[in-house]
């Protein structure tokens, strides 16, 4: 479809929210490598284990592992040496679990894991993030937490695209702004209340884009990436 290497080829992250290795092994299959990320969450993550990253790997694809690590500075660096073993492109942390956490966590993986912070949880609203205890408003708090992030020596942090421009006005060029709740013009919100086009984020300041259902759940997985990519391209 395209002659020429793009800009934006590897842009996209796709969720690969399956429950076992089967569907997200077979899932990977319909994409390719040189074209995408893969992340790996929580589910599938506890359901197979560092075989499914391996296998991934195998196939040539770079691995977002998004396992949002918040415990003790100790139990968090130890987590994070074996993450540095497996050899995953990116890997989350909580903002909220401290600077000492966090510090510990970048000394772990060392240079090579894009090491991103997640500030305010999109669940929460005012009200919920109020109930945590936390008295300023919720976006001072998700402003807070990614400064600390990358005072913390964080590469950046995860935020909605609807945070992207502040954020980036705030943090400056460097950090990576990495945004769930992307859906592609015409295609359905599902349960993200807030949710904005693939070209419209990057123009926010996104660095990456992680993208789950728009692609995994089309009839054609490759093709909907293509169209995603093809967006950014144009604008
Ligand atoms: O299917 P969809 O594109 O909504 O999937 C987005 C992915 O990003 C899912 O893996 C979801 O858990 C994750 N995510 C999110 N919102 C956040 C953080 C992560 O949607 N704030």
């Amino acid at each position: 479809m395209k002659e020429s290497k793009s800009l934006h080829e590897k842009t996209v992250i796709v969720a690969l929210d399956a429950a076992d290795q089967r569907q997200a092994l077979a899932l990977a299959d319909t994409l390719d490598p040189s074209r995408c990320r893969l992340k790996v969450g929580k589910e599938l993550f506890t359901a197979a284990g560092p075989a499914v990253v391996e296998a991934l790997q195998a196939k040539q694809f770079e691995v977002f592992l998004d396992l949002k690590f918040h415990d003790i500075p100790n139990t968090v660096a130890g987590a994070c040496r074996v993450v540095r073993a497996l050899g995953v492109w990116m890997l989350t942390v909580h903002a909220s679990g401290g600077r000492a956490m966090m510090q510990a966590a970048r000394e772990a993986v060392g240079e090579d894991v894009n090491l991103v912070g997640v500030t305010v949880l999109t669940s929460l609203d005012a009200e919920a993030l109020r109930a945590t205890g936390v008295e300023r408003p919720l976006e001072a708090q998700v402003s807070a937490l990614a400064a600390d992030a990358c005072h913390a020596g964080l590469d950046g942090v995860v935020c909605s695209a609807h945070e992207a421009e502040r954020l980036r006005a705030a943090l400056g060029p460097a950090p990576l702004l990495v945004t769930p709740g992307i859906r592609p013009a015409g295609v359905d919100a599902g349960d993200q209340a807030r949710v904005m086009t693939p070209a419209r984020a990057v123009a926010a300041g996104a660095s990456y884009l992680v993208v789950g259902r728009a692609i995994t759940q089309a009839s054609d997985p490759a093709r909907a990436l293509d169209d995603i990519i093809q967006s950014l391209e144009v604008s």
